[in-house]
């Protein structure tokens, strides 16, 4: 009966999707890692849910000789590796991967391009031809490049039609500061119109940060207390439980601040505090964004020291094991400066926050690997109980688990049940696996299908990417040339550097970790 009444209460968005139609994709770096890691297992788990358009075709573009025999066999050991497993999992592999091949060819090599276009032109279905995604899974040095030679070859054409279209999908990092992101636009809008470009930012596809936007604009119980009359501060945490590992070439170029901050934390934090859009179109939520993100008070250089902390992991030891430093990670310089960690103190100077505190971090090799927003209430006013039981009465709080353990919770105060009298927190939690026990898709399989139907709402728009660099951009320069202190390495498996909890202590507040949950 409970189900049934459920059932009548769902309210299905899905007309504001548009049918995914025939197409092809071509994937630049087809050996790498993503599309062995992420983007063939999301394209094949989009084919048995059946959310993969009929027909379509992938095409790996990479320089290795390969055939597509080979290519298939790889990713079919991928796909197995790097799925969650599921009875059946590879049933439908064969099917599938008779829709992808390979094309062999060095991206600065122009015939390589011809012979792509020449391929591309021989499928036998008329949108096979005209319907085509350019996924450039490459370094971003190569974004520009790739671009010239597809509209060289007269793959990527600054057009759009019903009939036609080319569309790009880019990896982050977008640049590696607001003048390189300028230009890479710049480069990029020579060969497709801003609509035909989708940057990836692949925590806009989780299901957690999607429905931070349908949990606060859904209900308008927890809408009416979004605001600086009820919020004392909030508490993003995106902390990692592991290392650089193999990627150190890459980390040494882009530290903690271009890796995460950049882009994932302050996605999250514009959908925690963005105003509501105007409808559900796209465009109308991506300026919401992009106000938001305008509204965060500049840092300037020197004000950077006293909110931003970063740092650098020392050697430490979990369960045991001993973990190295950063320092002596593969392919990181012996005395890199490079932060793995950063805390910082945001104000958005609008209307609705004015003076409330946006306390973000981020590292690797901290204790365990959970992103939480944690939304934390004012406390009650100074009588009653409050005046009775000081500071050890809680304040209230919502926690948005992103992950791992999706799900929300609510804490407040509550009775122990007894004579005496006397309150403690208690806390109301939802799980996303005990309320839905469903399939969840994983961020890409979201993000990919989203960019086939031509759907940027979860993608970047060149302004919103160029804010964002504006916002670190000056905290980088204040770092710039200064060696990490002595106090600015933390042991891996920490919860980083000290000052990191000076932070907060100044203003007579605690990061709450996520695993303190209570
Ligand atoms: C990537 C960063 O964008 O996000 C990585 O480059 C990081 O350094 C990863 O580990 C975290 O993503 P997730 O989905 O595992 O939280």
């Amino acid at each position: 009966m409970m189900e049934q009444l459920d059932e009548l209460l769902i309210c299905r968005l899905e007309d504001r999707h548009k049918a995914v139609e025939p197409c092809t994709v071509v994937i630049f770096g087809a050996s790498g890692d993503l599309t062995a890691r992420k983007l063939i297992p999301g394209f094949y788990h989009l084919y048995c849910q059946k959310q993969m358009p009929r027909p379509f075709r992938i095409v790996g573009f990479a320089r290795r000789d390969k055939t597509d025999e080979s290519w298939r066999d790889e990713l079919k050991v991928a796909v197995k590796e790097y799925s969650r497993p599921q009875p059946g999992l590879i049933d439908a592999w064969d099917d599938f991967a008779a829709n992808l091949f390979y094309c062999r060819g060095d991206m600065d090599d122009p015939s390589a391009y011809q012979r792509l276009a020449e391929f591309l032109a021989k499928a036998d279905a008329p949108p096979l031809r005209q319907h085509l995604l350019f996924y450039l899974a490459t370094r971003p040095s190569q974004f520009s490049e790739v671009s010239r030679h597809l509209n060289a070859a007269g793959l990527l054409r600054k057009e759009h039609s019903e009939d036609s279209w080319h569309r790009l999908v880019v990896e982050k990092p977008f640049g590696h500061d607001l003048n390189s992101a300028l230009a890479l636009n710049h480069e990029l809008v020579k060969y497709a119109y801003e609509k035909q470009i989708f940057r990836i930012d692949h925590y806009l596809g989780k299901e957690t940060v999607q429905n931070i936007f349908l949990f606060r604009f859904s209900n308008a119980i927890f809408e009416e207390l979004w605001s600086r009359r009820t919020i004392d501060h909030v508490q993003i945490t995106v902390s990692e439980h592991l290392g650089v590992g193999s990627r150190g070439g890459y980390y040494e170029e882009a530290g903690a601040l271009r890796d995460m901050v950049q882009n994932h934390l302050l996605q999250v934090l514009a959908l925690v505090a963005m105003e509501p859009p105007v409808s559900l179109q796209p465009e109308a939520i991506r300026d919401e964004k992009v106000k938001l993100l305008k509204a965060i008070r500049p840092l300037a250089p020197n004000q950077a020291a006293a909110r931003v902390v970063r740092g650098q992991y020392a050697a430490g030891e979990s369960q045991g094991k001993p973990m190295p430093a950063y320092r002596q990670e593969p392919k990181v310089s012996p005395d890199s400066n490079v932060e793995t960690y950063v805390a910082l103190k945001l104000f958005i100077d609008n209307w609705r926050w004015s003076g409330v505190p946006f306390y973000l971090r981020t590292g690797k090799w901290l204790p365990i690997s959970a992103s939480e927003v944690r939304v934390q209430f004012q406390p009650p006013p100074h009588v009653l109980f409050a005046q009775q039981c000081g500071p050890t009465l809680d304040a209230n709080a919502i926690a948005l688990r992103l992950q791992p353990d999706e799900g929300i919770s609510l804490r407040f105060n509550g009775k122990i049940p007894g004579l005496s009298m006397e309150l403690r927190p208690v806390t109301m939690h939802f799980s996303y696996d005990t309320e839905f026990r469903a399939y969840t898709p994983e961020a890409y399989e979201r993000l990919l299908l989203d960019a086939m139907a031509g759907d940027p709402t979860l993608f970047i728009r060149a302004d919103v990417v160029e804010t964002a660099w504006r916002i670190v951009d000056p905290i980088r320069s204040a770092w710039a040339d200064k060696p990490l202190s002595e106090d600015e390495f933390y042991k891996a498996g920490s919860w980083g550097p000290a000052s990191a909890d000076a932070l907060l202590a100044r203003d007579g507040r605690a990061w709450r970790n996520p695993h303190e949950r209570g």
